[in-house]
């Protein structure tokens, strides 16, 4: 039975976590798809880098066109980061005819569309779950478990960082710059933190979150977006006294045509749902005409929480492939009218 080849683009926090529940989960995941996966090669900038995975000879490798243009290779993880070259490396392996599953909102946010046309257009998937709310399944949720509603309102915890960040200023009164730089520590927070704790980061993902929730292309511009950077120990103290808890959350609402997005720090009364939710974890609520308020609740990120987004998403690939209906999902109404109509 031949295997599953897959190629990394990047091996840092999220790709040793991929590494590990594709070692560690084969027989589950031989179970769903009916064949082993393995890792073939992964990309990174520095080859001599400790890595907190034991590395097969010859896996890693420095030049993008071995894991791009490898014809042994299925499926093209990207959990490196950043968007211009990310793009690029994406758009080739969809045009080898590879699909793709990433983690990374930054791009998903801005070249969503166009990525997601050119995989349609090799009939080839990509997913990126994992690029919202790190281990909660929200966008597989928004798409395939609520696809019979019409939602109209989503509010969350979507930053794992900043939570982290407010949730030890409030309980420990730690300084603002020390729980950062354990954030970091921890791999939660990304390359440049600047956009975790400028709320850019929650702004992307709420982007994403209401293009797929609403069915129709919310642009991160649309997106009104305050951080936390200004935000003291003081602050929070002050408002545990009133019996509040401070949280940065991300706002989506639809009324028929007309949407708002918005990522701020709010204040909520203690026993809100929203106020308990600690440390790095994530949550996710979600109204729907029909099925009424939902809740969806779990880690936002770290290694392995991020990785099981990832190698589900994998699973899902292969499930589509055998059903032969790969480049067909995740694509908004909108969306596939534009594609009918070049198809026309
Ligand atoms: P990371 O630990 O910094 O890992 C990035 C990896 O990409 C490293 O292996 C690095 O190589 C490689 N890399 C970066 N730029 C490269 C380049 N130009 N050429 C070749 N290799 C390059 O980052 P991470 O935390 O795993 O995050 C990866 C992605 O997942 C990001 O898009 C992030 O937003 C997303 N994400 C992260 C989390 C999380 O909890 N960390 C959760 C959800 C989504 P070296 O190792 O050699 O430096
Ligand atoms: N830096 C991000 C966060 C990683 O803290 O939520 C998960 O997307």
């Amino acid at each position: 039975m031949k295997g599953i080849s897959v190629g990394l683009l990047g091996m840092g926090t999220v790709g040793c976590g991929v590494v590990k529940i594709v070692e560690n989960h084969q027989d589950k995941l031989i179970h769903q798809i009916g064949c082993p996966v393995s890792v073939k090669k992964a990309l990174v900038k520095d080859l001599h880098k400790e890595r907190s995975v034991s590395l097969q000879p010859d896996l890693l490798t420095l030049h993008s066109e071995e894991v791009l243009d490898d014809p042994e290779i299925d499926v093209v993880i990207e959990v490196m980061g950043g968007v211009e070259d990310t793009r690029h490396y994406i758009l080739r392996a969809l045009q080898n005819k590879k699909h793709v599953v990433t983690a990374n909102k930054d791009l998903m946010a801005v070249y969503g569309s166009e990525l997601l046309a050119a995989a349609a257009e090799n009939k080839c998937d990509l997913f990126y779950e994992a690029s919202v709310a790190g281990g909660i399944p929200i966008l597989r949720s928004l798409v395939d478990g609520l696809a019979s509603d019409r939602i109209t309102k989503m509010m969350g915890i979507v930053n794992g960082t900043t939570n982290f960040i407010l949730t030890k200023m409030d309980n420990e009164g730690s300084p603002y710059l020390e729980v950062l730089k354990e954030a970091q520590q921890l791999g939660f927070a990304e390359a440049d933190p600047t956009a975790d704790v400028d709320g850019l980061d929650a702004a992307r993902k709420m982007a994403i979150l209401s293009t797929l929730g609403f069915s129709m292309n919310i642009e991160l511009d649309d997106v009104h977006v305050k951080g936390i950077s200004a935000i003291s120990s003081e602050d929070l103290q002050y408002s545990k006294k009133l019996g509040y808890t401070m949280k940065l959350i991300g706002i989506a609402h639809r009324e028929k045509e007309k949407v708002e997005v918005s990522v701020q720090p709010t204040l909520l009364p203690k026993e809100h749902p929203l106020a308990n939710v600690q440390n790095e974890f994530n949550a996710v609520y979600v109204y729907g005409e029909a099925v009424g308020e939902t809740m969806f609740y779990g880690p936002g990120a770290g290694s392995l929480p991020t990785a099981t987004a990832i190698v589900s998403d994998l699973v899902g690939v292969m499930k589509n492939k055998r059903l032969g209906v790969n480049g067909k999902s995740w694509v908004t109404p909108q969306f596939q009218k534009k594609l009918k109509e070049k198809e026309e």
